[in-house]
């Protein structure tokens, strides 16, 4: 999102959120449902590189196509979990480049895939803000202990 009209578009559907306005970009950062439709296609390039057997893809593709169509839930699992790594990713790039990111979970799912014409698969996780660092930024808020976060079995 970068032009001036695609962001007004987004803030309409982000509760007025100006930050989506402010920031030079935001990402809709996207899970895809229905992801073992395009399995094959997203294994193949493994096969061809010989760094995965025959075998290997067959047993994965039959997997998916036994566990995912009737299961939207475990679909909309997986789609969270892949977008949601995709958007750190993004954000700890963006800070390499000493870029400021937010990430946003305050938009409406629905507008933002009619506002962009998402496909059926596409669902819309997170937004994540890239731009610089305003001055009188909040600084990072307090972390909770690792010993909070982290259990050991
Ligand atoms: C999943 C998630 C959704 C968020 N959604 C919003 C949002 O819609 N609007 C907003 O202003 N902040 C939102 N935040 C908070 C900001 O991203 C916040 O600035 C961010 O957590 C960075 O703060 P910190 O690094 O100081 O903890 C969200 C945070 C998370 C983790």
């Amino acid at each position: 999102m970068r032009s001036p009209e695609a962001k007004a578009r987004l803030k309409a559907v982000s509760y007025g959120q100006q930050k989506v306005v402010d920031a030079p970009v935001t990402f809709i950062i996207c899970g895809t449902l229905a992801a073992h439709e395009q399995l094959p296609h997203a294994l193949q390039p493994s096969v061809d590189a010989g760094i995965m057997d025959q075998s290997m893809f067959d047993g994965w593709v039959s997997m998916a196509k036994e566990s995912h169509p009737d299961n939207p839930q475990l679909q909309r699992d997986e789609a969270f979990r892949s977008a949601s790594l995709a958007a750190m990713t993004l954000m700890f790039a963006a800070q390499g480049m000493g870029l400021s990111t937010g990430s946003m979970s305050g938009f409406d799912p629905l507008g933002v895939a009619r506002e962009f014409e998402l496909a059926a698969t596409e669902m819309p996780v997170i937004l994540v803000t890239v731009g610089y660092p305003a001055p009188g930024n909040w600084p990072q808020k307090p972390r909770k202990p690792l010993d909070e976060v982290i259990e050991f079995a």
